[in-house]
């Protein structure tokens, strides 16, 4: 019992050392959330997504965002990258997008989100469209930037889906080194807004950082 406490601290204590060096850039960024498609798919399958995801207490980000993009429509093009199970999509009802395309590389979550189908919404499975032949006018990373191994090179390929003068729109989950991504976003996109969201109500702290970014 003792030795089970004792390794308990111990990674808690390893587990902080590694943030502080990720604050203080001694080791790079890593992913805070499970990266692998076939846990995130069993979450999807197990319905535990849509308790986590759907309530109340997560509004404030799924608000923030459709705000975004009714203010930068009507008659966007939209790409929502790491979709689940398509909330956003329900939330965005209203916002005048002329087009959505939600992708998620759990083929549960997408099977859930496709009830919002519809003449200009659709869903796939997968990480990011192959090539674009017209890049998005807003492509969305709703709480997905935390589960990826590479960051950066993610980020790179996110570029390529936005149109010159086009806008990512992204909801961060405040964690130990998301400032970290926030840099990697800074220098790849002109920061035009952010905003801080917390839930008072929530047992668990939830606090996010909301932004919007240009393509330059
Ligand atoms: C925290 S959930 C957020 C879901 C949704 N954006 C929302 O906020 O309701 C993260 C989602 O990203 C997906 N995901 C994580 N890494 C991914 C990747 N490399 N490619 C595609 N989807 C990914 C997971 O399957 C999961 O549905």
């Amino acid at each position: 019992m003792r030795g089970l406490t004792l390794d308990r601290v111990g990674r808690y204590a390893r587990g902080q050392a590694e943030d502080l060096a990720v604050r203080l850039r001694v080791i790079p960024y890593r992913p805070h959330v499970r990266a692998d498609a076939a846990r995130w798919d069993e979450e999807h399958a197990s319905d535990v997504a849509a308790t986590e995801y759907a309530p109340l207490v997560e509004l404030a980000r799924y608000s923030i965002l459709s705000g975004w993009v009714r203010w930068l429509g009507p008659g966007v093009t939209v790409l929502d990258l790491g979709c689940g199970d398509g909330i956003l999509r329900e939330r965005l009802a209203g916002t005048g997008l002329r087009s959505y395309l939600g992708m998620d590389f759990a083929p549960a979550a997408i099977e859930r989100a496709r009830r919002f189908e519809d003449d200009h919404t659709s869903f796939a499975v997968g990480e990011l469209p192959e090539s674009p032949s017209a890049p998005y006018d807003v492509v969305i990373c709703n709480e997905n930037l935390e589960c990826v191994p590479d960051p950066a090179r993610y980020l790179d390929r996110v570029v390529e889906q936005v149109r010159p003068g086009g806008h990512l729109l992204v909801s961060l989950w405040r964690h130990p080194g998301d400032v970290a991504l926030h840099r990697l976003l800074d220098e790849r996109f002109q920061l035009v807004d952010a905003v801080a969201a917390r839930n008072l109500t929530s047992f668990r702290s939830r606090r996010w950082r909301l932004s919007c970014h240009r393509r330059i």
